[in-house]
């Protein structure tokens, strides 16, 4: 499938931002610790959601969309593996091995392995698993983890991880006693889930913050009822759409609190940035200014995930930004695709100048991974002419019918 976009058209109208896929996708493992019926409002049709679904199915959960909500009954559950073919589908899935250890005592999946972006290891996972009490034999691709005990304990994550965070609050549900998880990562979408957790009776703390504190479940959990977080990084990548193609646009549910640092860089390069409680507006009308260099790091400090939707924006315009990648090895891929359109882009390793040029042009291109693919059709929005994205599926993994929200905001875009 492919996107083709006549560019050259300012952006101008509302849109209600989709769930948060980096949210969603843990609390969908999290439903398993519920044994019981969890309906998640809101929950965004995506590529990774429908894997994530195929994953508890598997696992013997019945779930079932019901309009905008997804419900998961996870009282039927009996297995406790994931196959190779969904590990693959999905490396993220590894977040599921906490709430199966919790649930089950034992758990086999086999190695997510790397992406488009980079290697993607697991240690730190594994790490923290292993001090909540987990054996994990890493034979051949494989995980076979028992835990017939897990008990509570001090986690020092030398990363602060999102992920790494996320198994271990999971399986510490399922551990005796209490769990303090230190250097612990920050993003909105673990204080979702600390928020889910807590509503399905867990003693879960801190979550925002480097210290989460969790507390065995000692009473078995119940289901509940959960509105997805809105995604901030979806939310991101249209302020980026509409600073590249210039004009006006409203987004409901960003809560700019989430998206700080990139709006303060928005602004800086000359977007006009006002935000409500829920909602953000940006307007752009005159030349996109180069800005300060802009560092990718763990939340609160710029998401590595708005790198490549911000490069997009800043190709057009005057003065040059240095961008540095310091999160994952590969994330440059959509630099090749971006200067087919005309950009000048110097790499060196994990720094990447941008130097603004007047103008972009339309042409063929293909999304590399998620949010690579999203910055070109950011691009594509400014360049003169049309321009066809192919290979949109790593597009869809992440963004919630990304071609009508662009149309709602004016864009001239078809999806064959
Ligand atoms: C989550 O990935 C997000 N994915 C990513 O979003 C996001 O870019 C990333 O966090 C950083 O914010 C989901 O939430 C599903 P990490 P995750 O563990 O958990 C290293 C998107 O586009 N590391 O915080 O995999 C790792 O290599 C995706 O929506 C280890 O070394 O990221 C990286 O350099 C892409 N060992 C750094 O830590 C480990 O065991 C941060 O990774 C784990 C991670």
């Amino acid at each position: 499938m492919s996107l083709m976009i006549e560019g050259g058209r300012r952006l101008s109208g509302d849109l209600t931002v989709q769930g948060a896929k980096n949210s969603v996708l843990p609390i969908l493992a999290a439903c398993i610790l519920s044994g019981d019926v969890c309906v998640l409002q809101r929950c965004p049709h995506l590529e990774d959601v429908d894997t994530s679904i195929d994953i508890l199915r598997h696992l013997g959960c019945a779930v079932r969309w019901n309009g905008p909500d997804l419900e998961v009954d996870s009282s039927t559950l009996t297995r406790w593996d994931i196959p190779d073919r969904l590990m693959r589908r999905m490396r993220s899935s590894v977040v599921f091995l906490g709430a199966i250890l919790a649930r089950c005592g034992q758990a086999e999946l086999s190695y997510p392995g790397g992406c488009a972006i980079g290697a993607r290891p697991i240690d730190l996972h594994l790490s923290a698993l292993r001090t909540l009490g987990a054996c994990i034999r890493e034979e051949g691709g494989s995980l076979n983890c028992t835990a017939p005990g897990l008990t509570g304990a001090e986690i020092v994550l030398s990363i602060p991880s999102v992920g790494a965070t996320e198994n271990a609050m999971l399986a510490a549900i399922g551990a005796k006693g209490v769990t303090t998880i230190s250097n612990a990562a920050r993003e909105p979408e673990i204080v979702d889930l600390q928020a889910f957790l807590q509503k399905l009776g867990a003693s879960v703390h801190g979550a925002g913050t480097s210290t989460v504190v969790v507390e065995g479940a000692e009473q078995p959990l119940h289901g509940c009822c959960h509105r997805i977080l809105g995604d901030r990084i979806a939310a991101a990548t249209y302020l980026c759409g509409a600073a590249s193609a210039g004009g006006e646009v409203f987004l409901r549910d960003a809560r700019e609190e989430h998206l700080s640092a990139v709006t303060a860089v928005l602004r800086e390069a000359g977007c006009d940035v006002q935000s409500g409680a829920e909602s953000i507006r940006l307007r752009r009308d005159g030349p996109l200014q180069g800005v300060r260099p802009v560092r990718t790091a763990p939340y609160p400090g710029f998401p590595t995930d708005a790198q490549a939707p911000l490069m997009a924006a800043l190709t057009r315009g005057k003065g040059c930004t240095v961008f540095v990648e310091n999160i994952f090895e590969s994330r440059y891929r959509h630099v090749d695709e971006l200067s087919r359109m005309g950009a000048d882009i110097r790499v060196e390793g994990r720094v990447a100048v941008v130097y603004g040029v007047p103008r972009l042009h339309g042409a063929q291109v293909r999304a590399t991974d998620l949010r690579g693919g999203a910055a070109l059709c950011a691009a594509a929005l400014a360049a003169e002419g049309q321009s066809v994205i192919a290979e949109i599926h790593h597009i869809e993994r992440g963004y919630e019918h990304l071609d009508e929200s662009l149309r709602q905001l004016g864009a001239n875009i078809t999806r064959s």
